[in-house]
């Protein structure tokens, strides 16, 4: 194998999520070539339904005032737990959400565009990694939620398929999970 192809496959079977992400977040130029790897996503019949919508600096408060408002909306009262949505966006510089912009289409159904838009978190998230970032995949209520998916400029059809918070490693990385493929593979 090449150097280049190694760091590739170091690169794909050694991927670890990372929770704790800070500064410096990745440059414009570094998020352009994070987002064209998205755009690479496999896609059948070139829908492209993913739309990227990318949250950081101080507008990463008002996406954290739209996930306390959707809690409200759905009864919390917690304090804590509101407190903690107001938050949870400062957990990384740079989020971005990829909004699954679903198009009505004879033979692509709704879960192959999902598979597309998770795909492309999924490329995201690789390239974020290439580039030296760490990144975590996040959901949860929220992407759902119509008043979020909203408030990210999707409609009625759309759904969040991730928020790919995105920054610099802060403390030591996971290990890799040691798991065997044999468990995984069967022979048809
Ligand atoms: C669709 C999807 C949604 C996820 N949502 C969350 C989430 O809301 N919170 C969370 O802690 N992890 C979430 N995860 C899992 C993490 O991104 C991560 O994969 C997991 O912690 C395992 O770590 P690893 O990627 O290093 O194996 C989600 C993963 C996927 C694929």
């Amino acid at each position: 194998m090449t150097d280049h192809s190694l760091s590739t496959i170091k690169l794909l079977t050694e991927r670890v999520s990372h929770a704790s992400l800070g500064l410096p977040a990745p440059s414009q130029d570094e998020l352009d070539t994070i987002i064209r790897a998205g755009m690479r996503a496999p896609d059948h019949a070139m829908l492209r339904p993913w739309h990227f919508v990318i949250v950081e600096g101080e507008r990463r408060d008002s996406l954290g005032v739209v996930l306390n408002e959707s809690l409200k909306l759905r009864g919390v009262t917690d304090e804590t737990q509101l407190n903690k949505a107001l938050r949870a966006p400062l957990r990384a510089p740079v989020i971005i959400a990829v909004l699954l912009k679903f198009k009505e289409h004879p033979k692509v159904e709704r879960n192959e565009q999902i598979g597309s838009a998770a795909a492309a978190t999924y490329a995201m998230s690789l390239a974020a990694n290439a580039l030296g970032f760490g990144s975590m995949w996040r959901t949860g209520l929220y992407a759902t939620d119509p008043h979020v998916i909203s408030a990210l400029g999707g409609g009625e059809k759309d759904e969040v398929i991730g928020f790919l918070y995105l920054g610099t490693r802060e403390g030591p990385s996971k290990l890799t999970p040691t798991l065997d493929p044999a468990d995984y593979i069967t022979h048809l």
